[in-house]
């Protein structure tokens, strides 16, 4: 078993530390926001993450998982150090990396014997040169043994305990084999398909697979486009593709578009990488554009319906986190349709099982609503954002009832239209091929 130090405990590093000390491994989870820290020891979450609760709970009763802000104490016997931190987009769509490079001069600032830094962060190709030449020039003659692994993550927010603990693959890159192939052995009891490469192309191999996933969204998303105009249903369409063995049927539902932490980060650094370094990320913009335009469309669509203008409408949103099952809201759909909407003159009105609290310090102003049904009352346009399994089966007859005008925009193609149609709504999917006329 292996003494390990994870810094950061959000989303990735959280769920890292936690299920490796689940492994057996003793753990250090350290973060620079002593609140967050202060309530881990207390047993409060700072995310909402199905099964996390329980697993942090039964490491730290069994002594394995400590939470701490002391680079001292988190590293004091680590052989790993794990970097997960946050690399937002900076002003240009460049991944910022003052996190990782804080993180990176504090870990050089209190090691004092041999140690991998693994680079769990997304960060752009080339930064676990960087990180290393962060240590050695902190360091100076005063040198010792270490070494940068990349270890890109893959998880899913909702699906982060599964996900981490039953990878597709686990991708490692490093110059020296040795080091990779440690890390690999932490990873030994999740017999999964270990990837060794050198640092560059781990590092790339997470930006191309975000790219490729928004890729295959925005694809779907132009195809129900045509698909609106022409009278073709998107969802059969892609289950028609689907079967394809070489084509397969995730990531093709047509919705809102992508949203998240991730996705729209890493395509924009991804595209900036290109640009800085003299190539045309042609597929990479129009991937982008085709997604900004996906909200707009519905906005659009919305106006139409209630006779070319939302001045003064009622607009109820439900959903409001990127996704189902998390609270994260960071460019959630949601809330950029709230913003389009409000743009308009709409009043506008939400509910979500789990992201009321991180909206409401992101949009204080905002109406909040106690269920789906506060939304729709008075409502002129009810937005179907995120696919909460509770919105799955409301009680259509009662919202018909307390709507002011019974307008549903379904964006994610969760609801069946022939009996919200049979119930007196105007529906309005995503490339269901449905005309849309201006209600009377
Ligand atoms: N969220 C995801 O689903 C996901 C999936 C795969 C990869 N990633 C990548 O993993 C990285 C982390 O993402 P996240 O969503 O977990 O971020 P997050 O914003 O949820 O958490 C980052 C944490 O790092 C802490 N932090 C910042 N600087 C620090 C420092 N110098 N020392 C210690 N702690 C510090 C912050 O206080 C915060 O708690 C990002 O690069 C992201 O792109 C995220």
């Amino acid at each position: 078993m292996s003494n390990i130090c994870v810094i950061g405990t959000g989303y990735v590093g959280l769920v890292t530390g936690v299920c490796f000390s689940d492994l057996g491994n003793t753990v250090y989870c350290l973060d620079i926001n002593a609140k967050r820290i202060e309530n881990l020891k207390e047993g409060i979450m700072p995310i909402y993450e199905p099964g996390l609760e329980e697993i942090v709970e039964r490491n730290v009763e069994a002594d394995r998982l400590f939470f701490t802000t002391d680079y001292q104490e988190a590293l004091k016997d680590a052989e790993f150090a794990f970097i997960a931190v946050g690399t937002p987009s900076g002003v240009d769509g460049e991944a910022d990396l003052s996190y990782v490079r804080d993180a990176a001069e504090k870990i050089a600032a209190v090691i004092d014997h041999p140690i991998i830094i693994v680079n769990k962060s997304t960060v752009p190709v080339g930064t676990g040169d960087w990180v290393s030449d962060i240590i050695r020039k902190k360091r100076g003659e005063n040198s010792l043994e270490y070494y940068v692994v990349s270890n890109p993550e893959f998880l899913r927010e909702g699906s982060a305990i599964h996900d981490f603990m039953q990878p597709d693959r686990v991708v490692l890159g490093a110059i020296h084999r040795q080091a990779a192939e440690s890390v690999a052995a932490l990873y030994q009891p999740l017999r999964a398909p270990v990837l060794i490469t050198d640092l560059r192309t781990a590092e790339m191999i997470k930006y191309a697979s975000n790219a490729f996933l928004a890729t295959r969204i925005s694809f779907i998303n132009e195809i129900a486009n045509i698909c609106d105009e022409l009278g073709a249903d998107v969802r059969e369409v892609a289950d028609g593709m689907g079967l394809d063995k070489r084509i397969g049927r995730t990531f093709l539902d047509a919705g809102l578009g992508w949203g998240g932490s991730c996705f729209p980060k890493d395509v924009k650094a991804l595209a900036h990488m290109a640009v800085l370094h003299g190539t045309h990320p042609q597929l990479l913009q129009a991937v982008m554009e085709i997604n900004r335009n996906q909200r707009r469309r519905v906005v659009m669509k919305l106006r139409n319906l209630l006779g070319g203008s939302l001045v003064d409408k009622n607009i109820g949103i439900l959903g409001l986190s990127f996704k189902p099952d998390t609270d994260d809201i960071r460019e959630s759909p949601a809330l950029e349709l709230i913003h389009l909407l409000r743009n308009e003159g709409a009043h506008v009105k939400a509910y979500d099982p789990q992201a009321m609290e991180n909206t409401a310090h992101e949009i204080p102003d905002l109406q909040l609503c106690k269920n789906p049904y506060e939304v729709a009352q008075d409502a002129d346009g009810l937005i179907l954002a995120t696919k909460w399994n509770e919105f799955k089966q409301l009680d259509f007859k009662r919202i018909y009832s307390i709507m002011r005008t019974p307008v549903l925009i379904d964006g994610r193609n969760e609801w069946d239209s022939k009996s919200l149609r049979a119930l007196g709504f105007t529906y309005f999917g995503i490339g269901q091929g449905n005309h849309v006329s201006a209600i009377e």
